[in-house]
């Protein structure tokens, strides 16, 4: 999906996908990832999502990756502070003490950039790219993280209802993309809710994954 797909939806304000409250699977879920305190958490393609700010609020320090900077600006602005602003080669780190988050392309990351992390928080990010995009995010994403433990939130709905994103990515698939490293346990299947389920119905999921 061309990166200009994104920055036209933030432009226009076409940001349904972002909810306003951390999201309700991963309050419910996150302990399952049995992290210490002060764990570093990894968010692809994090938008301006509230989610951050409540992984910082559990004790933990984040780092995202996210093409908008318009996002990004509003991230900051809505946590209340005023981030650092560095160049990183062909990306900018925005940072205020435990939060860092990249602004450009999830795929020009470098795991030195990033530096290590305990665990993923993927939500929105798998399930924002088509079906040619997601191998190679998967790869890149254990080249980036080393395949540390991850909260997945999925969706799966018959594709031909309605086209992405957000994408279905069934259990069949997060397994041929994870099955190797990880072992996958659906932690939480619920009805899609909120604008998607006017276009389809289906399931949310919840995905523990744990280095095999
Ligand atoms: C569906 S939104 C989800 C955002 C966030 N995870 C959330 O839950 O609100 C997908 C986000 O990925 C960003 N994005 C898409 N492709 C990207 C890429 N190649 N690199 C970095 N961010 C990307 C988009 O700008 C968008 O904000």
């Amino acid at each position: 999906m061309d990166p200009s797909f994104w920055h036209e939806r933030w432009s226009a304000r076409q940001i349904g996908f972002h909810e306003g409250q951390p999201n309700a699977m991963l309050v419910k879920h996150f302990a399952r990832l049995k992290l210490a305190a002060g764990s570093r958490i990894f968010v692809p393609l994090c938008g301006k999502s509230r989610d951050l700010g409540w992984l910082l609020e559990q004790g933990h320090s984040v780092a995202g990756v996210e093409l908008s900077r318009i996002a990004v600006e509003e991230l900051f602005e809505e946590l209340g502070v005023s981030p650092a602003i560095e160049n990183r080669g062909p990306l900018m780190l925005f940072s205020f003490e435990d939060l860092a988050v990249f602004v450009g392309d999830f795929f020009k990351l470098t795991a030195d950039q990033l530096g290590s992390v305990d665990a993923v928080y993927d939500r929105a990010a798998l399930v924002a790219l088509p079906a040619s995009m997601r191998p190679d995010y998967a790869r890149h994403l254990a080249s980036l993280s080393g395949s540390v433990p991850q909260l997945l939130i999925s969706f799966d709905y018959d594709q031909s209802a309605t086209n992405g994103p957000p994408f279905s990515v069934p259990g069949s698939e997060i397994e041929k993309h994870y099955g190797k490293a990880y072992r996958a346990e659906l932690v939480e299947s619920a009805a899609i809710s909120g604008p998607l389920s006017q276009r389809c119905t289906g399931t949310e999921q919840a995905w523990l994954l744990s280095p095999a």
